[in-house]
């Protein structure tokens, strides 16, 4: 039995670039100013993990209240900047492999840290494609906690190390190894050495390489 495992944000979708613009416009606010490289560092890491982050670069310390106030101005902005997100920001080659899956009755979760999950897939058109979704509201644990992922192989009925993982960031190819799980890692192959095979994009997964994976 094998099972496939997708990241959300940088896998299915560049959802990057809207969490980069919400998060340097909450940065201005504590005279912060988010560049690009301290954003590759955010990719996998929960709303309130990465707002700790921010604070700690910053070396600034908020209160509790702030710190709310801080998270729902950011998702508001957020949830704006992506209202008009449809399937043509799927991105290449990801129907290419669900559509794979579901020929060959592989079933698909989603292991993902956002809570607008369920939102983006919906308006991606995705949704029919999964079978489980996990995302932040299910679990405790961030990435590069396994959690995410361990749920995921659960809610499949399929042992973690029949199960492959779709990821762009190295918290979640970390989570994907540290749950004993096949890693691909999509990105940077410095940045992501720690998967068991790296491409630039989905779309550089041939059918050779799916029937491989879909053999583990
Ligand atoms: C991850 C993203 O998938 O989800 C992070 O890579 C993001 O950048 C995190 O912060 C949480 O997302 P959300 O949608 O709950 O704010
Ligand atoms: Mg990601």
């Amino acid at each position: 039995m094998k099972a496939f495992i997708f990241d959300l944000d940088g896998v299915l979708v560049d959802t990057a670039k809207y969490h980069y613009i919400a998060w340097k416009t909450i940065g201005t606010s504590f005279n912060f100013n988010l560049t690009e490289t301290q954003n590759e560092g955010l990719k996998g890491i929960s709303r309130t993990d990465s707002l700790d982050l921010m604070l700690e670069w910053a070396g600034t310390k908020v209160s509790l209240e702030q710190k709310e106030i801080l998270l729902r101005q950011k998702n508001e902005h957020y949830l704006e900047l992506i209202q008009e997100m449809d399937r043509t920001e799927i991105l290449p080659g990801v129907l290419t492999i669900l559509n794979f899956a579901k020929e060959n009755s592989i079933p698909v979760a989603l292991g993902s840290a956002s809570k607008n999950a369920q939102l983006i897939l919906k308006k991606l058109d995705l949704l029919p494609y999964f079978h489980s979704i996990v995302d932040g509201t299910h679990v405790t644990h961030s990435k590069p906690n396994p959690e995410v992922f361990l749920l995921g192989a659960k809610n499949l009925n399929t042992p973690a190390n029949q199960c492959v993982v779709f990821e762009d960031a190295a918290a979640g190819v970390a989570a994907a190894k540290a749950a004993q799980m096949v890693a691909v890692g999509i990105g940077d192959p410095i940045e992501l050495a720690a998967a068991d095979y790296i491409f630039n994009s989905l779309e550089s997964i041939d059918s050779n390489l799916l029937q491989t994976l879909a053999a583990i």
